[in-house]
Parts: C-alpha cells; sequence; structure tokens
C-alpha cells in the first residue's frame, strides 16, 4: 500500500475554555481552556482531531509523491490512524472513496482557501429553525437581548453631500417596491404550468448561444454571469403545479424543458423540509429552485483563482434578484435562502462531490392571504400595514 497526504487541509488550534474545581480550590477562576489539533480538509465534510505527533507527521508527509507504509511500527500506526481519519489517502482499495473524492478536489482547479470553504461551510442534516429556537435568536428582540444592538444601519452623513432628487413617477418603483421575501404561500391553489415557464424563460433560459471555437459556447442569459460561463443549473423540486407530477426535475436552460429526474424521493414534503434546513415557511412553496454550480464550468477559466468561488456566489445572487423580480411582476412570492442542507441536495440530485454543489435555494407561488410568518414589508407594499407607525413588530423575524 502506497500513501500520501490529502492536498487541501488546514489545521485549526482550539481552545475550549472548561470548568476546573481543582483551580476553584486552589483560589483561581476556575476556568481552565482544553486544547486541541482539528484539521479540515476540503474533501472531509467533518473537521478530525489529532493529537501534535500525527500533526506533525501529517505536516512533513508528502501530498504530491506517494510513499510505502513505514516499517517502524509506531510510525506505521500512526498513518493508519491518519488514513482511517481521510487526513491521508492510499491506493489501496478499502480506502477507494476517500482517494476518489480527493482526487475530484485536485482535479477541480479549486483555490485551497475556497474549496476548505465551501467544504465546511456545507451542512447535513441540520435543522437552522431548531437552533435557533433552542437559543432564544429568532426575533430581533431576541438578537438584541444577546448580542446588543447591532451597528448602525447606515453610515454616517458626509458633510456637504449633494442631495439628489427622488421621483414619484418612476414607473419601475412600484414593481421593485412589491417584492418582498415570501414566507407565506397558499398551498390551497396549483401553479399554472405557464406562470412556472415564463419565469424560467425570463430568469433561467439561454436568449442566445455563441462559438467561439468548436465546441466552445458561450450562453447569452438575462442575468450576468463571470466569464459568462453561466455555472449555475436549477434543479426544481415540483411540489403544486398544474399538470405536473410532484417531484425532482433538472430545468435545461438551452433546451428550456424540465427533464424528471429517474431517482425520486419516497417523500418529497420532508425532503423539503430537510433541504431547507427546517424552514417550514419556505417549505411550502409551489416550486423550490435549488441552484447548483458546476464548478468546473467556472474554474476552467479561473483556475485556482482566489475570485473564482466569490464570482458563483454573486452569480447565485443575481439568478436570485432576477427570480424575485420575475415573480413579483407575475403576481406571485419568491424568496431566496443559504441556510441550505447541501449535502441532503447532493444525495438529492446525485451530485458529484466538489465538482458541483449547491450554493442556495429559491422558491415561488402564489402568496397566501394569511400572515402566519413575519414578513419585512414595513412601508405596507404586500400587506396591509398593521403597525400605524409603519412598522411590523415581528418584520425582523426569520
Ligand atoms: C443570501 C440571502 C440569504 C437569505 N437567507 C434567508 C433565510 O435563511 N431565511 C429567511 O427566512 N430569509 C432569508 N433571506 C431573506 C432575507 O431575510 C430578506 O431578504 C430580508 O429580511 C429583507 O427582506 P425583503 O427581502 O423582503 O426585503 C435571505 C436573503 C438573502 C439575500
Amino acid at each position: 500500500m502506497n500513501f500520501r497526504r490529502c492536498l487541501m487541509m488546514m489545521v485549526e488550534p482550539i481552545e475550549r475554555p472548561r470548568f476546573d474545581l481543582a483551580g476553584v480550590l486552589g483560589g483561581g477562576t476556575g476556568v481552565d481552556f482544553e486544547r486541541s489539533l482539528q484539521v479540515r480538509a476540503a474533501h472531509l465534510r467533518e473537521p478530525r482531531v489529532i493529537d501534535a505527533a500525527s500533526c506533525m507527521w501529517l505536516l512533513q508527509c508528502s501530498a504530491v509523491q506517494w510513499q510505502p507504509l513505514p516499517s517502524d511500527p509506531q510510525a506505521r500506526a500512526d498513518v493508519l490512524t491518519l488514513l482511517e481519519l481521510g487526513l491521508l489517502v492510499s491506493d489501496d482499495p478499502a480506502h477507494a472513496q476517500a482517494l476518489a473524492i480527493e482526487q475530484q478536489v485536485r482535479d477541480s482547479h479549486w483555490w485551497p482557501l475556497s474549496a476548505l470553504h465551501y467544504q465546511q461551510s456545507c451542512w447535513d442534516e441540520v435543522d437552522s429553525v431548531q437552533d435557533m429556537e433552542q437559543h432564544q435568536l429568532v426575533t430581533a428582540r431576541d438578537l438584541v437581548r444577546s448580542y446588543g444592538s447591532p451597528p448602525p444601519e447606515a453610515p454616517p452623513r458626509i458633510h456637504g453631500a449633494r442631495a439628489l432628487p427622488c421621483y414619484e413617477d418612476d414607473p419601475m418603483q412600484p414593481q421593485l417596491q412589491a417584492r418582498a421575501t415570501c414566507r407565506n404561500f397558499d398551498t390551497g391553489r396549483a401553479l399554472p404550468l405557464p406562470l412556472l415557464a415564463r419565469v424560467l424563460q425570463q430568469v433561467l433560459m439561454a436568449q442566445a448561444e455563441v462559438e467561439t471555437d468548436p465546441g466552445v459556447r458561450f450562453l447569452k442569459k438575462n442575468v450576468p454571469s463571470a466569464g459568462s460561463l453561466h455555472p449555475l443549473e436549477a434543479y426544481l423540486l415540483v411540489r403544486n403545479v398544474e399538470g405536473m407530477a410532484p417531484g425532482l426535475y433538472h430545468y435545461h436552460a438551452v433546451a428550456h424543458e424540465l427533464g424528471r429526474l429517474s431517482a425520486q424521493p419516497q417523500d418529497l414534503e420532508s425532503l423539503c423540509q430537510r433541504l431547507l434546513a427546517g424552514q417550514h415557511w419556505f417549505a411550502d412553496a409551489h416550486v423550490l429552485l435549488v441552484l447548483v454550480c458546476r464548478f468546473e464550468r467556472n474554474f476552467w477559466k479561473y483556475r485556482n483563482h482566489a475570485k473564482a468561488y466569490r464570482a458563483v456566489t454573486l452569480d447565485a445572487g443575481h439568478v436570485s434578484q432576477a427570480l424575485y423580480a420575475s415573480a413579483t411582476a407575475l403576481g406571485l412570492g419568491a424568496f431566496v435562502t443559504a441556510a441550505i442542507n447541501e449535502a441532503e441536495a447532493g444525495r438529492a440530485f446525485g451530485l458529484q462531490p466538489m465538482a458541483e454543489g449547491a450554493l442556495a435555494i429559491c422558491g415561488l407561488g402564489w402568496r397566501s392571504g394569511t400572515k402566519t410568518t413575519a414578513e419585512l414589508d414595513p412601508a405596507g407594499h404586500v400587506w396591509p400595514r398593521s403597525d400605524p407607525r409603519g412598522g411590523d413588530a415581528d418584520a425582523a423575524g426569520p
């Protein structure tokens, strides 16, 4: 068996406070710090805790050259432990899965810090609502109780700044103002397919195609994209659309068609809840769109590039804003969230780890006539004003 170190990893020294009874009895503060070394790797979901000797071993080990198992029993035991943790990879079939994902990271042209960031910020089985409730961090009032007041809503004004005209008759303004993140969907009314088709046409469909060289094609869409590469794909969870069987679909931006995936979940409702990390106010949307990045498409140009990951997340922001605008213009509600379980999306849509990955989930559908979950609409453009002072007591909810 030959082994080498995984290519992209970081060592994070951790210091956790713990109660120290002996310290109190000895006249101290009673607080002691437990120290450990945590290693995060771009191909591993969970950090690994190792001791200082193993860490030194790891740091000295080549990530490029393969080497045979050492003959010294202690060194051999260290190597086997690091192999079990996945921090070393080997050509042994027993470690084939870790090797394949690690190779994927090497081949995808990730900038190492971005690869670590993406992998380590992916969630699996997180229930963000339960977490917020447990820590009593749901409303703005809860946040102030725990964190004090936030920094001011705007920076100080500059002395002598030039006042600008404000137009009452701006034709774009009513539609822009009618946009509010929708957290209340009408589950009793199906969404007509033509409305969904129209949103997809406006936001995601390729409007034109350019072939610069044989096999080198760029799409023109209504949203901008870094390097014109448009690496984002939309996987749809269709919940309640007229004439469409509920389930998982892929939207093809060139063909403008929805392909039903061969693997379908047993329980779509619970998959929605899990994908949305427990945000039940979004799970009721008629359609969810999981924005999945084909990282390799962007990294073809921006390879090992410090800005590439930032650029693809900006691409996702543009798609979500266009989707809000399109849905609002059609009288629908929309939302975007980054609080998602990416690992669940990877399993549901059969994504290749680190070559493809979810960045955000958007959704749309008919708005409900009843507001059960808070929305931010202090000026009453969407909902009747409930507070004469112009604010909603619950406005800064989820
Ligand atoms: C990147 C991003 C992530 C968001 N994530 C969440 C979320 O996890 N849950 C949620 O309820 N709203 C989420 N929102 C919606 C914001 O809470 C919302 O935009 C904000 O409250 C302002 O309200 P408005 O969109 O109605 O103007 C997100 C918005 C953005 C742009």
